[in-house]
């Protein structure tokens, strides 16, 4: 019987170089949507999914995480007091339950490859589920609860999918690949990062995976022989296609939904005017606030 993925690892330990100097202080993770940190986000989609194990891999200075997740009696208390209830709720809904979360140190920026590997003893001999926080995919039906899905009717890795036009490709894993159905793809192979003229296909690996506990032993076999790959890091891509090599299936997987790239500043700002627009507490002023703005910058020009 295929076991059920209950267990996320959300690697945080990056440096953010992208956002400093905002990050010189705060973890990228916290940086907001709206009125939501990125963090949020990326845990509501596992909890959507099924998920009730949650592994941070996490550096020095993300202590700011781990208390946005706790209890805030204080905050409670006062609002409480001053029957401030939907705000409450709002806070409420961040709490986690004791033992639900598990925090684990990777000690240099190594690769991605090496922060999953961070969280084995934590992952144990299970499937399991990565989220990167940077990608945040707006679905009807969340992302990974749409992979879980697949996953369930079909076991085997699963890395989310998407199109990527060429002038952009050479910033992503990118997959060799013939097609199953109409949403899942067979992956024969995976390059990280190729110039645009040797990409094997438009198709992107984006930050959500489901992978079987065997790609950590590929992780362990890089890093025991120091075998690093693009950018001199051990990338979780690399593990992944040993898979593939091993003859073990690694499917691309299209998922539904629109995805930011919440890692770039661009992607960040996209996200924000749509998490923004999509607020019924917000929308109207927001799109005329917009709509002036743009008519003001055409003006201008
Ligand atoms: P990125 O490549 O986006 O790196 O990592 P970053 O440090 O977060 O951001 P920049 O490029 O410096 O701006 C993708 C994901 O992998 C995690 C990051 O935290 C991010 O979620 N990661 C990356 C680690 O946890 N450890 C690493 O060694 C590398």
């Amino acid at each position: 019987m295929t076991r059920k993925v209950t267990k996320a690892v959300f690697p945080v330990a990056g440096l953010g170089t992208r956002f400093l100097p905002a990050t010189k202080s705060i973890p990228k993770e916290i940086l907001t949507l709206v009125d939501r940190p990125l963090i949020q986000y990326a845990i509501d989609e596992a909890r959507a999914a099924g998920i009730t194990e949650f592994i941070f891999v996490t550096s020095r200075g993300k202590a700011a995480l781990e208390d946005y997740f706790d209890d805030a009696p204080e905050l409670e208390a006062s609002l409480k007091a001053k029957k401030k209830t939907a705000i409450l709720e709002e806070l409420e809904k961040t709490n986690m339950p004791s033992g639900a979360i598990a925090y684990v140190r990777q000690r240099k920026a190594l690769g991605l490859g090496h922060a999953v590997w961070c969280a084995r003893r934590m992952i144990g001999d299970e499937p399991f589920a990565v989220i990167l926080t940077d990608d945040v995919i707006a679905a009807d039906k969340p992302c990974l609860a749409q992979m879980i899905e697949a996953y369930e009717e079909n076991p085997g890795n699963y890395v989310a999918a998407m199109e990527v036009p060429s002038s952009k490709i050479s910033a992503y894993g990118v997959l060799d690949c013939e097609p199953v159905t109409p949403n899942t793809v067979k992956v024969k192979g995976m390059v990280e990062k190729p110039p645009a003229e040797e990409a094997p296909s438009n198709l992107a690996v984006i930050g959500r995976y489901i992978l079987t506990p065997e790609i950590l032993k590929h992780i362990d076999d890089a890093i025991a022989s120091k075998t690093t790959g693009a950018g001199g890091e051990y990338q979780l891509t690399d593990s992944i296609a040993q898979e593939i090599d091993a003859g073990n299936p690694v499917y691309g997987f299209r998922f539904k939904g629109q995805r930011y790239d919440c890692g770039t500043k661009a992607g960040f700002l996209q996200a924000t005017v749509a998490f923004g627009l999509a607020r019924d507490d917000l929308r109207d002023e927001f799109a005329e606030y917009l709509a002036d703005a743009i008519g003001m910058q055409s003006a201008a020009e």
